[in-house]
């Protein structure tokens, strides 16, 4: 069968591939545990469940406007403000089929062929592929984790040139969960607008950061420099919403159209039962974010302590998201060079699914998340220890 070559060069995503691996070895009757899952173990919260039955029996059933109902848009805009402090409207905002949607449609309203976009490294796994299919070069900014995986302004820098055209600025990160400071944040901004560049904030993890540390959202950003600055997020993470598909991006109205007009040609509109159940999600109540983040941190304070306590592992303490990014690689060998043949043998050895570091730009590294419960959590820990003699 014929493909288009550009898919023929476009990788599929690895922790898709981990989590296929785990199936059929589940399926083979071996017991499982998944340190691989990009979601919350948490219930979708009951007020959000109530508004979307509520809405099937309203009869809501028709396609919405392209860029989303309008009382979604009033609740996204208010969510920015309530949260980050700025005065946005609806018309700034965007409700996408997931945050991945909104993404993948900024790369295309801004991308030309050859475009390079600064991309720090670890990155997400989605992001390059995207870039690729909106024709655009990723230029890796590589940090490292002595400095808590955090690109500076010389890093970022070092890999400017004039074909550089997007900044793609993601914290709390996935896979590394590093968050930057305001402090941070403010000096990459400086630079990145000083040299002209339009910066994507995929901030999907901005209910996901502990204590002491802060969120610092681009949205202030936002609106000082609305043309050069877009805030992609969603209700997937911070409302155990995955499965719902409802993304949402603040940016400036021209860059709305744009994302419409791409839309209007492609997905038409987000569910319009989720787009209601969404509402009730950013009109309603944050504590219960703060319930689920407090057993976060406590569950990242077990791993960090198992982790630390292993000769030869090593992983600084991440301040946000659900994952932890331990450098395994004083463990490799001639059986198991790398973090794919290391996390191929975990499955296959110890029963437990992690994914491998070079999906994200990091061969030294592997991704373990701590979205599942303390006793799978320490089980799993249990088995990797003893799989690998580290007691
Ligand atoms: C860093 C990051 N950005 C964006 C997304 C997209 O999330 P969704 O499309 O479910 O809103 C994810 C999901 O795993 C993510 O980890």
């Amino acid at each position: 069968m014929r493909i288009a070559k550009r898919l023929q060069e476009l990788k599929p995503s690895a922790t898709m591939a981990v989590s296929a691996k785990a199936m059929e070895l589940r399926a083979q009757g071996k017991e499982i545990i998944s340190l691989s899952v990009g979601e919350t173990d948490f219930p979708t919260p009951e007020h959000v469940r109530t508004a979307a039955k509520a809405a099937i029996d309203e009869g809501y059933a028709r396609y919405t406007q392209v860029p989303g109902l309008p009382e979604l848009r009033e609740a996204v805009a208010g969510y920015f403000n309530k949260t980050t402090g700025t005065s946005a409207e609806g018309k700034h905002t965007i409700v996408t089929n997931g945050g991945k949607q909104g993404l993948f449609n900024l790369f295309q309203s801004l991308l030309d062929p050859g475009d390079e976009v600064l991309v720090p490294s670890p990155y997400w796994v989605s992001y390059p592929a995207m870039i690729q299919l909106a024709q655009g070069v990723t230029v890796t900014v590589p940090t490292t984790s002595e400095k808590g995986f955090k690109a500076s302004v010389e890093d970022f820098r070092a890999a400017l040139t004039d074909k550089t055209r997007v900044l793609l600025f993601n914290s709390p990160s996935n896979p590394t969960g590093a968050a930057y400071t305001r402090d941070e944040i403010d000096a990459i901004m400086e630079f990145a607008l000083e040299k002209g560049l339009y910066i994507i904030s995929d901030e999907i993890y901005d209910q996901l950061v502990y204590p002491p540390a802060e969120h610092a959202s681009l949205a202030p950003w936002w609106e000082k420099a609305p043309e050069n600055v877009a805030v992609m997020n969603g209700l997937s993470k911070s409302f155990s919403m995955t499965g719902w598909r409802v993304g949402y991006c603040l940016a400036h109205e021209d860059m709305v159209k744009a994302l419409s007009k791409i839309q209007g040609q492609s997905t038409s509109c987000v569910n319009v039962i989720a787009q209601k159940a969404a509402i009730a999600a950013l009109n309603g109540p944050l504590d219960e974010l703060k319930a689920m983040r407090e057993i976060f941190m406590r569950r990242r304070d077990l791993l960090l302590d198992r982790l630390n306590g292993w000769s030869g592992v090593s992983c600084p303490t991440p301040e946000g998201a659900f994952y932890v990014f331990p450098d395994f690689s004083s463990l490799y060998d001639a059986a198991r060079p790398d973090s794919t043949s290391l996390c191929t043998w975990l499955l296959e050895e110890a029963g437990v699914a992690a994914v491998p570091g070079a999906a994200f730009g990091e061969d030294r590294c592997i991704r373990l998340s701590y979205a599942l419960d303390d006793a799978a959590l320490m089980e799993a820990l249990d088995r990797i220890g003893r799989a690998l003699g580290l007691g």
